[in-house]
């Protein structure tokens, strides 16, 4: 009851502190601002025009001093704003007031299942931005995850499509509502870090539209994002920051995107095609991440003194120039030049709150087995008041929001699970007690930013499991923190994991301890799926991702059971790697093969298709270890009575209703999913797909009716013969359920 209570106070608390949120007015484009920006371009010399398409530093482009236009500040994102770097050079800038709150990765965010989560994610990054004075944050990141070992899959939104547009909308539209532009990332198809550079993807058109492509098209036609970051790899041969196929034609023609595109650091490789093919600002050329870089080489810059030469020398008008500038300059309005930009805050109370908030929503809970111990009760949530808990595990300690690449941070503060449980439990007459369990990377510095904590164990594995087993055969709990962390082949920016399996020899520790006591609980902390072969042994696992400031605080929510976990996760959790669609098919279909032999371009071909995730396993009748939008809760609910007004449609357009009950006796969120099946068709298609979902919040034994709507585009397929989104008459099936292997309600239509 208690625990009841306090759930229900706590999601009072926290949607009383998020409403507060005052919505400035949506600063929509003007016919005003259009003609602002012919009047500056007539007023601008060519050599201020090449000074606005090009970088100027390592995060800033400059502004049009004489006609008082500001510089322009990028920085990254994607989960908080980056502290700052010299002007010209990587090393930090060593400012005391940089600090910033680490958000959830965006993982974590997708695992939320819900817009409203996004939105107060982009509001509140975007006040962090405003106040440290960022015109453009270089995120969120939505690139499909293809495999687990996908190093960069922490930072982007699942694997598929649907879920990842549904999530980035809200996120983009609440930043820009600010003056703050978010620039999508990484478009497109950069879905292998290992060779990001080289990489040439061969990709067929119905994959690329229905798979890699969709949350891209939302952010820009239905978010109205005003900056799209070109990814390092190349498609059809060109690299995708002048790509005539990804950003001329379908970009920018298809979509009538009228933002800049931004070249990722050191993404532009070729004056001709950074001319044509629509790069429109180029950053980080003659860096390499952050191991390479010539000093003060901005006028080197393929947008610079070259092109500017090039121009005078009649080798190319002013046309791609003036429609390079023309973007550049709305972007301008809409931020620099915006008279409607509030001040933002850095670390606010609030933006810990929405921190928090994101996280306790996006932890899952994969299993919960009722043990004989707990008098067939579940493990988790533990009770925890007289009781022994052990926590063991590298991850219960580590700081996780240093690492990882571009996406590394220097949060004010970050409270890992061991010190959340602490705080959480130091009136409830309990003993917590520590033990390492394994060691894992002890280093903890990124790019000069360093976590100050000394994570040096010199014993020998063996000595570390038996210390645990030994503390474990005496506690009432044990909880492991294990999983991945932000070092290089892990979750990590720049290189992929190079298998599936836990690290350090984990799995030896997580079955000893399991064997030794009936009570474990293992908490993975990750961006990606691990192999978990001891899965059947230990009655409960949460997946923990990277939960940022209030990581601990967020986890000692849930695990004690404060907060009932809500989160549903964005990717099938495969068994291992012979259950992935990308590692069926060969190196040419991952990690791809050296062309000619030599290393310059590797090509890569998706041979899978369309077959990406729950796609794949569906179709190969495979059954992962956890599906796509699996997540449990500590109560129960029942989904039923699934029906339609009408069952015949002809535009595609259909409304479901279903109803939802919570059956169990706590209060909880559950997320109602909607995937569609095309019965017969002239194409292969999915088993299934996920076209609609809601997330609903209930009081036990309350009861409300959901509404998911589709439309044609829910029912189409990209129809390579025609090149165009394509539904076939006949017959579909919705189903309605609570994961994509739990989905009890069907109903039969018709489109006609
Ligand atoms: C990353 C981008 C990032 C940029 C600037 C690149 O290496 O791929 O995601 O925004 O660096 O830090």
């Amino acid at each position: 009851m208690l625990k009841k209570t306090l759930f229900i106070c706590l999601m009072m608390v926290s949607q009383a502190l998020l409403a507060q949120h005052v919505k400035p007015v949506y600063l929509d484009d003007t016919k005003d601002m259009e003609e602002r920006i012919e009047d500056a371009l007539k007023r601008m010399t060519l050599a201020e025009k090449i000074g606005v398409i090009h970088a100027q530093s390592k995060f800033s482009s400059a502004g049009v001093k004489r006609l008082g236009m500001p510089d322009f500040w990028t920085d990254d994102g994607p989960h908080g704003v980056r502290p700052d770097v010299l002007w010209d050079k990587w090393e930090q800038a060593g400012q005391s007031n940089d600090s910033c709150v680490a958000f959830p990765a965006l993982t974590c965010l997708a695992a939320t299942w819900n817009g409203d989560m996004s939105e107060y994610y982009g509001h509140a990054l975007g006040e962090e931005a405003l106040y440290r004075g960022k015109d453009m944050i270089l995120g969120p990141g939505v690139n499909i995850y293809r495999t687990p070992l996908g190093g960069r899959n922490f930072e982007y939104m699942g694997e598929d499509p649907y879920l990842a547009s549904r999530m980035v909308v809200s996120y983009i539209h609440e930043m820009q509502c600010l003056g703050v532009a978010s620039c999508v990332k990484h478009y497109c198809l950069n879905n292998e870090e290992e060779y990001r550079h080289q990489v040439n993807v061969k990709v067929s058109d119905r994959a690329l539209r229905e798979i890699y492509l969709p949350a891209f098209e939302s952010a820009v036609t239905e978010a109205g994002v005003w900056g799209v970051m070109g990814a390092y790899n190349l498609y059809n041969d060109e690299h995708n920051c002048h790509n005539s196929i990804t950003l001329n034609k379908i970009l920018k023609q298809e979509w009538g995107f009228r933002g800049v595109v931004v070249s990722d650091w050191g993404g532009a490789h070729n004056l001709d095609q950074a001319v044509r093919n629509g790069l429109d600002m180029e950053f980080g050329t003659w860096t390499n991440g952050l191991t390479e870089g010539a000093s003060n080489a901005y006028d080197m810059y393929y947008l610079s003194k070259q092109y500017q030469k090039a121009i005078l020398e009649g080798k190319y008008t002013e046309k791609e120039l003036n429609d390079k500038v023309r973007r550049v300059l709305r972007l301008f309005f809409r931020t620099t030049m915006n008279r409607k930009k509030p001040y933002g805050f850095l670390c606010s109370d609030e933006h810990y709150q929405v921190a928090r908030a994101i996280a306790e929503e996006g932890i899952v809970l994969l299993k919960n087995e009722k043990v004989k111990e707990l008098n067939n009760e579940t493990v988790l949530p533990i009770d925890p008041v007289g009781k022994k808990i052990l926590v063991v595990g590298e991850n219960a300690i580590k700081m996780m929001t240093v690492g990882g690449g571009s996406s590394s941070l220097k949060a004010q503060h970050e409270i890992s699970p061991l010190q959340g449980l602490q705080n959480r439990l130091k009136d409830c007459n309990c003993q917590i007690e520590f033990a390492r369990g394994y060691v894992g990377d002890v280093t903890g510095n990124y790019n000069g930013v360093t976590t100050g904590q000394n994570l040096k164990d010199e014993r020998k594995p063996e000595t570390l499991i038996a210390e645990a087993v030994e503390k474990a055969k005496t506690a009432d709990y044990v909880i492991i923190f294990g999983g991945l962390n932000k070092s290089n082949h892990q979750d990590c920016e720049g290189h992929d994991r190079k298998s599936m399996e836990l690290p350090y020899a984990q799995d030896n520790l997580i079955t000893a301890l399991a064997a030794v006591n009936k009570k474990t609980i293992y908490v993975n902390i990750s961006g990606n799926a691990v192999c978990m072969p001891w899965r059947k042994q230990v009655p409960a696992i949460v997946q923990g991702w990277f939960l940022g400031s209030e990581a601990g605080t967020a986890l000692a929510s849930v695990l004690v059971g404060d907060v009932n976990p809500s989160g549903k996760l964005p990717f099938t959790w495969y068994e291992n790697l012979k259950q992935v669609g990308a590692h069926s098919f060969g190196e040419e279909a991952f990690p791809g093969i050296w062309r000619d032999g030599k290393k310059e371009i590797i090509d890569e071909e998706y041979k899978e298709g369309i077959y990406v995730g729950y796609r794949w396993t569906d179709k190969q009748k495979l059954k992962p270890a956890f599906a796509f939008g699996h997540g449990l809760s500590y109560t129960t609910f029942k989904i039923s009575n699934l029906r339609a007004e009408n069952t015949v449609t002809t535009d595609g357009e259909m409304t479901f209703k279903v109803d939802v009950t919570n059956t169990g006796k706590v209060a909880g969120g559950e997320v109602v999913q909607l995937y569609i099946s095309d019965l017969k068709c002239s194409v292969d298609r999915p088993v299934k797909e996920l076209k609609a979902f809601q997330k609903v919040f209930l009081k036990p034994g309350e009861t409300q009716t959901i509404t998911l709507d589709t439309d044609k585009r829910a029912l189409s397929f990209w129809d390579e013969a025609t090149n165009d989104w394509k539904a076939e008459p006949g017959d579909f099936m919705a189903q309605v359920g609570d994961a994509a292997d739990n989905l009890s309600c069907k109903l039969k239509f018709i489109l006609r």
